[in-house]
């Protein structure tokens, strides 16, 4: 055994005595925390930690520090840039038994949640007191993983991203103290924004436990509807005067041709195999009325057809859903394959042209990538359907990427509008940042000394 391994051994004895049977080293518990929904390879961890506070988060810390044993934080294990993946080995935690709502205050709006506890659980712990979470990510995440990788979704447009809906945090820092960045007030001048700091640090800076959340008032009247179009440039260009004219639309979002055949045979659904823009109001009735007529006429300007309307909660359930399906859809369309999700965010009015001309790529290739954005936001999504292990497929998916992300920068956008960095963009970082990230390095230098949390992700140090 190296040096080191003895380390983690010991490391992992140590644990055995502080958690018992909520310690594991066997193989089919490695496996499971080995992967996340991304293309990245697995690796399989050292030990999986199933602690039940945050307490024995920062005593798991301390033993790992003490071994210079990696640490990875642990949700759902749906990330898509291969955050969760525990490269250098170690220690997975896996947040699994920290999943209780502690308080919500409805006269506040908002909510303190564990780290585990996941985006659907809390609308229904909150739905009866007239409440809602708004950030939706596809897969059903955790908070504490959604605010690690500051993830956003479809309401995104309307209500922000985690950056915005994020009060407080409870971490574990990387040598076991425990701090909380804020209180519950709506706006703080006090110190430096410690919340943001950690809200996308992917689990580099320190281990999320708790969660301090914005809450929304249910809307009286949602209504969502289904648009199909003759050209995406139709679509992507209602979206922008949408956009540029203000209608506060709660959700936008565009799928194109491929996309909806994909989600048409998923979730057994009949849609017209276009480019077609999903839309939800929410408002007054008065409010959703005004602003479907707006849409409706800019949509009508656009190429666009009529809108084929969803007001029921059933048939608008049937509808979001089928759009949060869209990465097992893709998968469905090959099976076998793996998704290489890749995700760019441009500024509003670059949008067209940058969809356009990777649609233009995408002519020219023999891969399959259906398109799927939040494209209120300026942020759009290729899944590229991929054997992982056909090093041509992988080329392929690498130069289209690259060549995707690129246009991006030159417009001034970003090459992860959401699911972060991780393993996968970390060759754009710097492109995108320049010496900006040599000053994230010197807070990784300063936070975490030793390199043991989720180490390797972001950049390495
Ligand atoms: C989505 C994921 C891919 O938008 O981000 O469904
Ligand atoms: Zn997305």
């Amino acid at each position: 055994m190296s040096l080191a391994a003895v380390e983690v051994q010991t490391a992992i004895d140590q644990l055995r005595v502080l958690l018992g049977d909520r310690l594991s080293v066997s193989t089919g518990v490695r496996d499971h925390h080995s992967r996340d929904e991304s293309w990245h390879h697995p690796h399989r961890p050292d030990a999986v930690a199933f602690p039940n506070s945050t307490e024995e988060v920062a005593e798991i810390v301390r033993i790992c520090a003490a071994h210079r044993t990696p640490v990875v934080a642990y949700g759902t294990g749906t990330s898509l840039e291969g955050a969760v993946i525990p490269t250098h080995g170690g220690v997975v935690v896996d947040l699994a038994n920290m999943n209780q709502v502690l308080r919500v205050n409805a006269e506040d709006l908002d909510a303190t949640v564990q780290a585990r506890v996941t985006r659907k659980q809390l609308n229904e712990f909150i739905r009866e007191q007239g409440l809602f979470f708004p950030i939706d990510p596809g897969a059903d995440a955790s908070l504490g993983g959604m605010a690690a990788t500051r993830a956003s979704g479809t309401n995104a447009v309307r209500y922000g991203t985690m950056r915005e809906n994020v009060l407080a945090l409870t971490v574990v820092m990387a040598d076991g103290r425990i701090i909380r960045t804020s209180r519950r007030a709506r706006k703080s001048a006090a110190g430096y924004d410690l919340t943001r700091l950690f809200v996308g640090s992917e689990g580099t800076l320190g281990i999320i436990t708790e969660v301090t959340l914005r809450l929304y008032g249910l809307p009286e009247a949602i209504a969502a509807a289904v648009c199909s179009f003759g050209s995406i440039k139709g679509a992507v260009d209602t979206v922008i005067s949408t956009i540029q004219l203000g209608v506060p639309v709660a959700r936008i979002e565009l799928l194109d041709d491929v996309q909806m055949d994909a989600v048409n045979r998923f979730s057994n659904l009949s849609y017209p195999v276009k480019d077609t823009l999903f839309i939800e109001f929410h408002g007054t009735e008065a409010g959703v009325k005004e602003q479907a007529e707006l849409v409706q006429s800019l949509a009508a300007d656009n190429d666009g057809g009529e809108f084929r309307w969803a007001t029921r909660q059933e048939e608008r359930t049937a509808l979001w859903t089928a759009r949060h399906d869209v990465t097992y859809a893709n998968k469905a369309l090959r099976p076998g394959c793996e998704i290489w999700a890749t995700d760019v965010c441009v500024p509003i009015s670059k949008l067209t042209q940058c969809i356009l001309e990777t649609k233009a790529d995408l002519k020219q290739s023999f891969l399959i990538a259906p398109l799927v954005g939040h494209v209120g936001d300026g942020n759009f999504h290729l899944g590229f359907l991929i054997n992982r292990d056909d090093p041509a497929e992988l080329a392929e998916a690498e130069r289209l990427n690259e060549r995707l992300i690129l246009r991006a920068l030159a417009l001034d956008g970003t090459c992860t509008g959401e699911h972060g960095i991780g393993l996968g963009k970390q060759k754009f970082l710097v492109a995108e940042h320049g010496e900006a990230v040599t000053v994230m390095r010197q807070i990784k230098q300063a936070l975490d000394p030793l390199n043991i949390l989720n180490p390797g992700k972001i950049f390495s140090v």
